[in-house]
Parts: structure tokens; C-alpha cells; sequence
């Protein structure tokens, strides 16, 4: 019965630094769901298949062959660990991440991350969907003007150009897009713990969820 950790929330809210930091606490694998969305939308992108694909896509998802090693993420051969944060990988991997099947296609390889001795998961529906007997549950938020902030500074630091104004505008309109979907919406679970980071260092975050998890 190998523990997992789930680390749920909207767009740039946080959770991946917060959940890497965590897996590394503890010695745990790290799932970074959204990866394999941003992994999917990518290679779409590149084919040209369109959204209305939805079996296209779907097809694309359920062979990806994504490697994680260490902070890098392959498709293939390929390091794309920088080509899968451009902004329009993102909005892509938002859309495509509301198509039924796209998400089921990913089942099996997030089951697959449960490893010993033990995982932490980020994404949307972690603890709600994937990992519905996670021993810790957590659904981090923050305000859309600190999560807008972070994900300028992200973007930048990465040497992307970023507009605030957009970058607002984008985030919105995911969070509208994850809230609303069909299948999966964002929501936290019922036995989730909230975190709002909105005020919140990152040690601060780890240090809760590491209490959580200890109690
Ligand atoms: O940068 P952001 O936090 O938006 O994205 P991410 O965590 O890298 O995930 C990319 C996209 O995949 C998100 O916008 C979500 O719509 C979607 N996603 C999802 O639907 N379910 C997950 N478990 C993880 C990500």
C-alpha cells in the first residue's frame, strides 16, 4: 500500500514547486500530470492535428512517450522540459485536457507513477479522479493577481516574454475552461485540506503540507 500525496489547484497556483519540493522531503517519485497534457498538446501541435480531433488526440495520448528523469522531460529522445512551458502549449494542453477520452487515455500511465516508497501527484484531479485513496490531500489556491505574478516571473525566468494582460486573461480563461468541463472539473475533494498561497512563501507551503501529512 504505497502512500501518495495528491496536490490539486487551478493554473500557476503554485503546486508544482510546492509538490517537487515535497517528493523531495520525502524521497518520493513526483507525477506532474499537467506535463503529460502539455506532452499530448505538444505533439499535436507539431502534427497539426486539430482540437476537434478528439480521436486523433486521444491516439496521441495514449502512446506518448513521455521520460521523466530528474527535472528533465523527454518525448522520445527529445528534451522539450523548456518546449512544453511556451504559453501555447499551455492553452492547448487546457483544451485538449477536456476531451473525455484524451483523459482516460492518461489513466494508466499516471496509475503507473504509484511507486514505493511513495508519490507525490499535481494536477487537477488527483485526489478526485486518479488517486481517490491518497493518504494526504491537498488543494492548493491562491488569488488570480498572485498566481498571474508567478506565472510572469515563470515565464520570464525561462527567457519567455510575458504581458500581464494576457497573461491575466489566459488565466482566466483556464480556470474557466478546468472549472466548467465535463469530466473532471477542478474542484477540490471532499476529504481534501485547502491551502491558500495567495500570502504564502513556498517553505511555508511545504512545511504545511509535510505537518499534514506527519499528523
Ligand atoms: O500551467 P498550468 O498549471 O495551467 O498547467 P499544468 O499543470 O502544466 O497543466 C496543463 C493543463 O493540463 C492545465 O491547464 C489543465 O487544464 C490540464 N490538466 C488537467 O486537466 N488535469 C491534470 N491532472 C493536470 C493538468
Amino acid at each position: 500500500n504505497v502512500p501518495v500525496i495528491t496536490i490539486d489547484g487551478p493554473t500557476a497556483s503554485g503546486k508544482g514547486t510546492v509538490a517537487s519540493r515535497v517528493a523531495e522531503r520525502l524521497s518520493f517519485h513526483l507525477l506532474d500530470s499537467g506535463a503529460l497534457y502539455r506532452l499530448t498538446a505538444l505533439q499535436a501541435l507539431r502534427r497539426g492535428v486539430e482540437l476537434r480531433d478528439e480521436h486523433a488526440i486521444a491516439k496521441l495520448a495514449e502512446h506518448l512517450p513521455a521520460r521523466f528523469q530528474g527535472e528533465h522531460i523527454y518525448l522520445a529522445h527529445e528534451d522539450v522540459t523548456h518546449a512544453i512551458r511556451a504559453e501555447e502549449v499551455g492553452n492547448m494542453a487546457s483544451k485538449i485536457a477536456a476531451l473525455p477520452t484524451v483523459r482516460q487515455a492518461l489513466v494508466g500511465l499516471q496509475l503507473g507513477f504509484r511507486q514505493t516508497p511513495g508519490l507525490v501527484a499535481d494536477g487537477r484531479d488527483m485526489g478526485t479522479v486518479i488517486f481517490p485513496t491518497a493518504r494526504l490531500k491537498v488543494f492548493l489556491t491562491a488569488s488570480v493577481e498572485a498566481r498571474a505574478q508567478r506565472r510572469y516571473k515563470q515565464l520570464i525566468d525561462k527567457g519567455f516574454s510575458a504581458n500581464m494582460n494576457d497573461l491575466l486573461a489566459d488565466l482566466q480563461a483556464r480556470d474557466e475552461r478546468d472549472t466548467n468541463r465535463a469530466v473532471a472539473p477542478l474542484a477540490p475533494a471532499s476529504d481534501a485540506h485547502l491551502l491558500d498561497t495567495s500570502e504564502m512563501g513556498v517553505d511555508q507551503a511545504v512545511d504545511q503540507v509535510l505537518a499534514w501529512y506527519a499528523q
